[in-house]
Formats: C-alpha cells, structure tokens, sequence
C-alpha cells in the first residue's frame, strides 16, 4: 500500500501536513463528539479537495478525557468515543490508500491516572512498577519536594495519602509523570510505539518531547526576575519561574536516540516530530541529534511566536533555517490544538498571507484543521467549556480553538446530528467547506491552488531559500530554486499599497485576487496584505 505513496525514503520533506483533533472532525454516531470513522468519511475531502499528503491525528486512545485525549489509560486501546482498534486500522489503510500518510500522538512524558501502569504503582511502595513514576519523600514539613509547578498550574506534585509520598506531574494531578529513567519504562513505551508501527502508522508526533527527562538532582527553578523577558506567549503562573530544571536535562538526547531507533526498525521510514517549546535556537536544534539520529524534526514554534511583520519575519526566518543542522528540515505552522487559532491571533486579513508563506516556506507545512476555511476562535458561553487549562487559568482556555469543523450550511454545520460537544462557530452558515468550495475567491480555494502550485513545483516544495533585500520595509520578499524552477514570493505585511522591485517573470497566485496573473516587468504593486507568487522563467 505505501508503494503507492510518491516519495519513500525522506517523504515527510514533500508532505504537506494536516492536524486533525479527532473530537472535533467529525461525528458519525450522533454522540457529538468527532470519531474515527467520521474521520473515513471526510478523507476524500483531504486528498482530493484539499490535497493535503499527510495527516496527524491527535489522541483517540482509551482516556478517561480529563485532558481530552492527552491522559491515556490505554495505549493501546481506542476510546470507544472514537470507534476501535478495527475502525483505526481501516482510518490508516484508506488514507494510505488516498496517498496520504499518517502519523499518531505518542503521549509518553506522562500517563492518566488511570492508566493500570499507575494504578499498580500507586498500590504500594513495593509495587513493582513503583518506580515506573516519579514518587518523592514529602519535605519535613510535609510539603512537595521542591518548588515545581505543573504548566496548567498549581504544584508539579501531589500527595498520594495512602502510601505517604508525592508522584510528578508535568501538568494535571491527573496526568502523573513517566519515569523514563526506568528501563523497563522505556521499554513499555518502545513496545507502544511499536504496536502502532505495526498497525502501518507512519510515525509520531511526540507529545511534551522536552519534558520527559528532568534535572535528577529536582533542584528547584529561580524565580523569575521582575524584568525577565518571556520566551514566548503569557503563560501565567507557570511564568513566575525560570525553567531551569523541569525540562530539557540532557540526558533528554539518549531517550530521542533510542526512540529513533525503534521507529528506524520499520520499513515505512516512520516520521518523528516532537514537540519542543524551546527558543534558544541552537538548543532547540539539538533535538535533531549530532548526527541527525534523535527526532526528524522538533516542532518549530518560532514562527507562532514572531512580530508579524515583515523586518521580524524574514529574521525569525533566516535564523531558523541557519540553526538547522546540515541534511535537516524544518517544519512551519501558525496553528495548533493548543493556541488561538490564526485568523483570531493575527486577524483575518493575515489569515490568507499567513497561508501563501505557510505553503511556500522552506520546510513542511502542517495545517490546523479548519484553518483552511479561515474559522476563528469562538467565544465559549460559561458552562460549556471543557478545558482543564481553561478552567484552571481562563485566558489560556483552549476551547475556542477546538470546536466543531464546520462542513455545510446545514444543522451543526453538518459536523454532528447530536449535540456538538463544545459549541459552533456563529459564522459557520457561510463559513464552511460546502459554501467555501464553490467560491472561487474563498480562502479554501486559496489553500487548494497552494497546495497544487507547491506539489508542482520542487522550488516550492525543496528549494533553496533566499531572502531578498526588499525594496520596501513592509514586504518580505524570498526567492526559492530548486533545478530550472525558480519562484519569488512577496509578501506585504502593510495596510497600504506597496510596490517592489522584482525580476521579470510572471504572477502564478495572488493570495487575494484568484485572477491575477500577466507579467512583471521589474517592479509588482502589491495591495495591502496582499502575497504574490511570481514565476521566472
Ligand atoms: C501537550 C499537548 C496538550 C496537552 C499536554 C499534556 O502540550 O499538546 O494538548 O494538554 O501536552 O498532555
């Protein structure tokens, strides 16, 4: 079956990636919650309409839903709120068969609560998967061993009355840390990875991929100073720290480096991607390992935290591609499960710019499902929302980027015949992928002849990067070759017109205007927020 797909070895530098957060895809049973076979349902629209190569599935395991997927009591297992084991095994022949790789969650740094490993460890101090979590003495006091908290806030530890001491936990008290520096751990978790390898699932987006090895000493973080600058977006009181100890010990390498080399036992050339919050560039890079034997990629998250200018961009740009090791590729989003979706954080009028550098950049491309409609974040009534995040600190709720892909015009937006777990976009009658197909000027038409330009064309897809002096502060300009294909792109990030000198060629897209096309004769007019591809011959 994968012979059928383009490109083996190294396909995942040709993907373009789609995340589908399968609670909120669509639903096939009724219970308005999104499922496996729901997912079946939609994958002509992702090959055929969309012509999208590869997909991520965020969690559909066996879960009590505390974290919505991410706490897994199965590994193994598929929630019955998503379908079964059978039904995720047909989901991954028949994208093969549409051509469309696809890669899991592989949720290690911690487990649910009531995942057996856990329950058996918290059973007795001599348990013997005691040691597959993290259990610490309390202090003299009586309080946790050191000064951690979890990044949904509140203490990293919590007391198990029973048998007296503290376990870890990265995030919820119910979400309780793997031990990875217990080898039969480590080889609990190869044998997960490997049960899905086996099922023909094409690799993993690694979950929490820098936290899972900690300072061993748990000394405690250093406050944060009072000017300290923050790497990225408010994190609230997890930002009172530096996070010196909980993240990223170096022995963090080894454990990449061994999960590589599970996954390179399998013919597939599985994929890995680990999600890194790091944003010192050359740490961040270590991920990729000396040798480029740790994961393929760490998650790039440099561009979701980036000025949306055109001065900021093109450095953001050119130091993420410096920092990537040589026979390294990177990877670009602007949206995931966890942030404010794209067209709310940047505005709508960037959402379209935002899809021309997305599809043109050097790098893989991954796509937050409903952001090629352009849908925005919705504001959830009290009462409704589910996010333990949300609930513990409101502004960092990720409900609003999670709600129900909107389908049709029609009842619930066509997503559920139930009632939609979390609520619809109001705009989700003209917002949608039956209304938007049939217009040629919607931003799904623009993903649509994106994704076929950047298919047909290997400067777009591989090409070199290079970032031209723009003629204008306001556009950014780059130029990508790869054989006897060159593109330049120009993008202007101003609310006004601009023009820029560019060599002759002509205009194959413009991000707002379907029909523009003719010659360039050295100089483009761009209209405000406009993006435009240029093709020389
Ligand atoms: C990752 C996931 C997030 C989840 C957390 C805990 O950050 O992306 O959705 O809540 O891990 O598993």
């Amino acid at each position: 079956m994968i012979s059928r797909i383009e490109h083996g070895l190294g396909w995942w530098r040709h993907a373009v990636f789609y995340q589908i957060y399968p609670l909120s895809f669509a639903d096939s049973n009724g219970d308005g919650f999104g499922d496996l076979a729901g997912i079946i349902s939609k994958l002509d629209y992702l090959s055929d309409t969309l012509g999208v190569n590869a997909l991520w599935l965020s969690p559909f395991y066996k879960s009590p839903m505390r974290d919505w997927g991410y706490d897994i009591s199965g590994h193994t297992e598929v929630d019955p709120l998503f379908g079964d084991l059978e039904t995720a095994e047909l989901l991954i022949e028949e994208a093969h068969r549409r051509g469309m790789r696809v890669i899991v969650d592989y949720v290690m740094n911690h487990t649910s609560e009531e995942h057996p490993w856990f329950v058996e460890s918290r059973s007795s101090r001599d348990s013997p998967k005691r040691d597959w979590y993290v259990w610490r003495d309390p202090k003299p006091d009586g309080s946790p061993p050191n000064n951690w908290v979890s990044v949904f806030s509140g203490p990293a530890w919590t007391l198990d009355e029973a048998t007296g001491q503290y376990y870890r936990h990265t995030y919820l008290s119910r979400q309780p840390d793997l031990n990875w520096r217990n080898e039969e751990t480590v080889d609990a978790a190869h044998d997960v990875a490997r049960f899905w390898l086996d099922r023909g699932v094409d690799g993993f987006r690694l979950d929490a991929a820098h936290q899972m090895m900690k300072d061993p000493l748990e000394r405690d973080n250093p406050p944060a100073p009072h000017d300290y600058d923050r790497p990225w977006k408010d994190m609230g009181e997890y930002d009172d720290f530096v996070h010196l100890y909980d993240l990223g010990h170096p022995d963090i390498h080894e454990l990449h480096r061994q999960i590589r080399a599970v996954v390179d036992e399998y013919e597939q050339n599985p994929f890995t991607v680990g999600e890194i919050h790091i944003f010192d560039l050359p740490e961040w890079a270590s991920y990729y390992g000396e040798n480029l034997d740790q994961l393929h990629m760490p998650f790039n998250f440099h561009l979701m935290a980036c000025d949306w200018d055109a001065g900021s961009l093109r450095v953001l740009i050119e130091a993420v591609l410096w920092n990537v090791p040589a026979g390294g590729w990177t990877n670009w989003f602007l949206g995931n499960h966890d942030e404010k979706r794209l067209a709310t954080r940047l505005g709508a009028e960037n959402a379209r710019l935002a899809a021309l550098l997305l599809l043109t950049l050097r790098g893989t491309p991954f796509i937050y499902y409903g952001d090629e409609l352009g849908m925005q974040d919705v504001e959830i009534p009290a009462g409704q929302s589910r996010d333990p995040w949300g609930a513990n600190v409101s502004f960092l709720g990720r409900d609003g980027a999670r709600t129900p892909m909107q389908w049709t015009s029609g009842v619930n937006a066509g997503f559920t015949d139930g009632t939609p777990w979390l609520p619809l976009a109001p705009d989700y009658e003209q917002r949608n992928v039956e209304a938007e197909s049939t217009d040629e000027a919607s931003i799904l038409n623009l993903y649509r002849r994106l994704i076929r330009l950047r298919s047909g064309s290997s400067a777009l897809r591989i090409g070199s990067f290079l970032s031209h002096p723009s003629s204008n502060e306001d556009v950014l300009v780059y130029r990508k070759e790869a054989d006897d294909d060159t593109k330049t792109i120009a993008l202007n990030l101003s609310d006004a017109w601009c023009d820029v000198k560019i060599r002759a060629g002509s205009v194959v897209l413009s991000s707002l205007d379907h029909k523009r096309s003719g010659r360039v004769n050295g100089s483009l007019s761009l209209a405000p927020r406009e993006g435009v591809i240029v093709d020389h011959p």
